[in-house]
């Protein structure tokens, strides 16, 4: 094991104390959203305490101070994955609606009747009902990359997938239901060499692995604040700045604009052109924050102890037999599905709650990964840097109660 301080770090998150509350937690469910070091919020509680202002509108120094740390907190996130300029950064509620963005803007103008647009079998609703809609919309067509029984996409035909009529690659860095790492560059280099661009879902992967937008060559990339230590309701979008030039507004309103008339609108630059309204200005800071920590931690250490941590669990899991994995990619991160014995995934969970053990039960927003494998849910417990061998103890002594229950 390497000599990584999950306790030190888990003393900066206040909810992970269990001398505050009265029975123990152990939290199990980071991939459903990470809990919040004292960084993030204070960070936010300083926002609200000192310098609460709306951004970009007025000249008191209060704006001024805001605009700076909202601002900043885009620089942040440039540095964070390495985008060419703040100017490809859009602030959004998050990944749902970063997609969501892309899908109506970008989408919305370039994909019509007789188009095609490439999704996988194991994405998030949120990067499939987009596409659906527009699909819908524009009379295009979907194309699925399948998954194997592993749980990894089958790229046997993915070239031959495309054509012509292909307008867009949509996949996820990271799968949320089954912890599979995809070959997201490997996918972009493919997409490219027939001219389409790529939007991939990077939810699960940014608060795990180092992302690079420049060296993986997407065109997009979403992903949230709240998976990765900040608040929720904030997220991003980063996009080529060619492209975001060329697409139409997404929403209408103040700040996405430089003069309003009856008979001529003109829309502001790039990136306000993208965020009409009064932002999460707290979120945005607070999502800074959040990166912030987690660089100082350090990503490669982050990949390393989470990886032992999920190393550990599948030795752990070795030892039921009744426990079966659902997702068994040989690039996987720290995410364990799985099905007991034929118990409900619902059950499992309510039983594990009352052992003090979080974990998500469902379909986790992937239906089509839960038809794949025939099954209407899932248990899955998913790890980040504060949990330890410990917690994956707990895990398992929680099981033994489902065994205990169900006599099995
Ligand atoms: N998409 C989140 C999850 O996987 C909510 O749990």
């Amino acid at each position: 094991m390497s000599s990584f301080n999950w306790q030190s770090i888990k003393n900066d998150f206040p909810i992970l104390d269990n001398s505050r509350r009265e029975k123990p937690l152990v939290y199990l469910d980071n991939a459903a959203t990470t809990q919040k070091p004292l960084a993030v919020i204070d960070k936010v509680d300083e926002y609200y305490k000192n310098y609460n202002a709306n951004v970009h509108r007025g000249v008191h120094s209060l704006s001024v101070k805001a605009t700076d740390a909202y601002e900043g907190a885009r620089e942040t996130v440039r540095d964070f994955i390495n985008a060419r300029s703040v100017r490809e950064l859009i602030f959004v509620r998050g990944t749902t609606e970063a997609i969501n963005l892309v899908a109506s803007s970008y989408g919305g103008s370039k994909i019509k009747q007789g188009d095609e647009i490439i999704v996988s079998e194991m994405e998030h609703h949120s990067n499939i009902v987009p596409w659906q809609l527009l699909a819908e919309r524009a009379g295009a067509k979907i194309k699925v990359i399948p998954i194997n029984d592993h749980g990894e996409l089958d790229l046997n035909n993915f070239p031959a997938m495309f054509s012509d009529k292909t307008k867009i690659l949509a996949v996820g860095h990271i799968s949320n239901a089954l912890g599979t790492i995809n070959p997201i560059k490997d996918m972009i280099k493919e997409a490219h060499k027939h001219n389409v661009p790529v939007i991939i879902d990077g939810a699960q992967a940014i608060p795990h692995s180092k992302v690079d937008v420049q060296d993986l060559d997407c065109d997009f990339y979403a992903f949230s604040g709240h998976k990765a230590y900040g608040p929720t309701g904030i997220g991003v979008l980063y996009a080529k700045e060619a492209l975001l030039e060329a697409m139409p507004p997404y929403q209408g309103g103040g700040e996405m604009i430089l003069r309003v008339s009856f008979d001529d609108t003109q829309f502001n630059d790039i990136p306000a052109k993208f965020e009409a309204g009064t932002p999460n200005i707290a979120g945005a800071i607070g999502m800074a924050a959040g990166l912030e920590y987690i660089n100082n931690i350090g990503l490669d250490a982050i990949a390393t102890y989470e990886h032992e941590l999920l190393e550990y669990a599948l030795e752990r899991a070795a030892d039921h037999p009744q426990l079966k994995l659902v997702g068994t990619a040989k690039h996987k991160a720290s995410i364990l599905s799985f099905l007991y014995d034929g118990v409900h995934a619902h059950d499992i969970g309510t039983i594990l709650d009352c052992e003090g053990v979080a974990i998500r039960t469902g379909h986790h927003c992937a239906m089509p990964v839960m038809d794949h494998f025939g099954v209407p849910a899932t248990a899955r417990a998913s790890f980040a840097f504060y949990n330890s061998r410990a917690d994956i103890d707990a895990l398992f002594k929680a099981l033994d109660r489902v065994k205990e229950v169900f006599k099995l």
